[in-house]
């Protein structure tokens, strides 16, 4: 429950709305009450209006009520004697129509005035924690994404905001309105006749027990629920992520069996909390209308109350009850806010890991050297890179070698901090990475990964990716990397939409287009980890030219199992299973690196009963 008003109070401009719904609610329960005591009025008066002899019969019920001893101070006849007083009922039958219409917009306004600023309240903590949650997980490092699955994240961010929000709402009303209404209605009830009011509290013990004893069920079972619709949501997305290979293995039923499961478990969970939040309603309505008849019993026979007081008494107790059995009932929704909140603060209170460090400066152009100092990492588990050194100079050209699974791609992930070294030490112009501002950092480093990213935009925003590059720029980068070659075949030329996930495109377009953003920031570090895996020959002679054409001037990292296409490297480290083996010119690899020359041979082999021109390219 804290975590719900934590959620609603998380930002101070929240605050304002915050008074205001609570003050709404509050003029509301007074309109409440007000219904109440006009019905009163009506019951005591009202009918006589409309018989013979009006003006006798109203003077008759009012001196009884101004002179009534044995309920003398009770409220309803000090309204009753004001009403009197002042709008004079025997001769102006309009003045108590215009009361109970003034009565009846009065509540009107403050009822849709309530109802609304509660609504935008939990809209707005909705829109605020959604953009919080995102914000939030944008600052955490790759850690975080290594123990969180993308099922789970989403449906904490599309489900949980949302959800916090319908509870926050049921929450305001039934936790803010609610025990005004009890206090301010006992208090009256109390006034009115405090012999009836005891046998509300006879009541109180039984209505409190099976909100207790059903609440803590729910909140089980809604653990459970929640749990489960992260597994559910993660079984669908690897279904639709997957398809393809489904259909081609033709393992529909596979899927379908992992999805019914889940399905079903929803369901039987989702039945537990219907059952347990549907059950509160009736148990305290046969509660309630129990403690009704006994007042009524009471009231009438041992108490002596005329109709007009019991009704406004059974009135006031229904406003007492009234919320008690809708909290009861909407208990269940504030409980999966509750655990809502507690998943999405979980994430919310995580630290990233990797952060800059107070004095990190920025690293203003790359000058002389990147060195791998004794550099040791692992994911979970096993070492991944074991006691790792080299050093590539400005301008050099790096390429890293070796068999799958070696850890060629988590050295050059180590570059930009995606993830922190374990022991050793990285640097870049003799500092630490660390010394330097993460963006900074990154600012320096044009990366094309192994697996591209693109996203749902033009293929022009997908080149410049968020920055402000000249359409000369990217078109030119665009011709470096050969994606002229297909994007100008596209209807809309650069304009094209990209589909979700670049589906409209082949693998090695893809690669073209992760190769034309990396080359137009002009970065001067540039990491390529099996960037030409997918393209033809003629493409990749096209972009080896390209990326050689850079030699000198932009200081690379290159990794490829294709050994042709790092013909042009200075040095070449070769890794296996996270070790290096060894380091130095292709010629002398050849020489000293037994493994290498294999790797080297097999390839040269290979490529050359394939397509003989690659290697003899340059
Ligand atoms: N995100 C990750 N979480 C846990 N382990 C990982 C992760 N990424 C890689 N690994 C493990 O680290 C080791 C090195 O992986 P890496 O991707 O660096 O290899 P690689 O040399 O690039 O291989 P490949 O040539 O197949 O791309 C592998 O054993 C792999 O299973
Ligand atoms: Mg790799």
């Amino acid at each position: 429950m804290k975590l719900l008003m934590k959620a609603a109070l998380r930002t101070r401009k929240h605050l304002s709305l915050v008074i205001i719904t609570f003050s709404t609610l509050f003029i509301l329960t007074i309109a409440n009450q007000l219904e109440m005591f006009a019905l009163g009025v009506l019951s005591n008066v009202g009918s006589d209006f409309f018989s013979e002899a009006p003006v006798e019969k109203v003077q008759e019920v009012s001196s009884s009520l101004v002179s009534a001893t044995k309920f003398e101070a009770n409220p309803l006849q000090f309204v009753m004697k004001y009403i009197k007083e002042n709008f004079q009922f025997a001769s102006n039958l309009n003045a108590l129509i215009l009361m109970l219409l003034m009565i009846a917009i009065f509540k009107a306004i403050w009822l849709f005035t309530s109802r609304y600023a509660t609504q935008l309240l939990a809209i707005r903590v909705s829109r605020d924690l959604r953009q919080q949650y995102f914000e939030h997980i944008q600052s955490l490092s790759m850690n975080f994404y290594q123990q969180h699955n993308i099922g789970s994240l989403s449906s904490r961010v599309v489900g949980d905001a949302g959800q916090i929000a319908s509870s926050i709402n049921s929450c305001l009303t039934n936790f803010f309105q609610t025990p005004f209404t009890l206090v301010t209605t006992l208090c009256m009830c109390f006034y009115l006749s405090w012999q009836l009011s005891l046998v509300i509290f006879i009541g109180f013990p039984l209505i409190v027990l099976p909100i207790i004893f059903l609440a803590k069920r729910v909140k089980r079972v809604t653990r459970q629920l929640q749990v489960n619709q992260e597994k559910f949501a993660s079984v669908l997305i690897d279904f639709l992520t997957g398809v393809q290979t489904v259909k081609m293995f033709a393992m529909e039923l596979f899927s379908l069996k992992k999805y019914k499961e889940q399905n079903d478990r929803m369901a039987v969970l989702e039945a537990k909390t219907a059952k347990y939040g549907l059950l509160t309603r009736p148990i305290l309505h046969a509660i309630t209308t129990a403690c009704l008849a006994i007042v009524v019993i009471f009231g009438l026979y041992t108490l002596k109350m005329t109709i007009s007081e019991l009704l406004v008494f059974c009135g006031l107790l229904q406003l007492v009850y009234e919320p008690i059995k809708k909290f009861a009932e909407e208990n269940s929704n504030i409980q999966r806010g509750v655990i809502a909140a507690e998943r999405m603060f979980d994430v919310l209170h995580l630290k990233p890991s990797i952060e800059d460090h107070k004095d990190a400066v920025d690293l203003d152009g790359f000058k002389d050297k990147i060195e791998f100092d004794r550099v040791w990492f692992r994911y979970q588990g096993e070492w991944v890179l074991k006691d790792v050194s080299f050093t590539v100079h400005k301008g050099e050209t790096l390429a890293i070698v070796g068999p799958t699974g070696a850890g060629k791609s988590t050295i050059v992930h180590l570059m930009p901090r995606l993830y922190d070294v374990e022991r050793g030490e990285i640097r870049i112009d003799g500092k630490p990475l660390q010394a330097y501002t993460q963006k900074s950092l990154r600012e320096n480093i044009a990366f094309v990964s192994q697996k591209p990213f693109v996203f749902l935009d033009t293929i022009a925003s997908n080149i410049s990716f968020g920055r402000n590059f000249s359409k000369e720029d990217i078109e030119s980068a665009s011709k470096r990397a050969y994606a002229d070659e297909f994007i100008t075949r596209m209807p809309e030329k650069y304009n094209s939409m990209m589909a979700e996930g670049g589906k409209n495109l082949s693998g090695g377009q893809l690669q073209r287009l992760a190769i034309a953003r990396a080359l137009v920031k002009k970065a001067p570090i540039l990491i390529l980890d099996e960037a030409t895996s997918s393209l033809d020959a003629l493409s990749e002679n096209h972009i080896k030219a390209a990326i050689s054409n850079l030699h000198g001037e932009v200081t690379q990292l290159l990794i490829a199992h294709r050994l042709s296409t790092i013909e042009h490297a200075d040095k070449i480290i070769y890794l296996e299973r996270g070790e290096k083996i060894a380091e130095g010119t292709r010629d002398e690899l050849l020489q000293t690196c037994e493994p290498f020359r294999l790797t080297w041979e097999a390839m040269f082999h290979s490529e050359k009963t394939r397509t003989p021109e690659v290697v003899t390219v340059e």
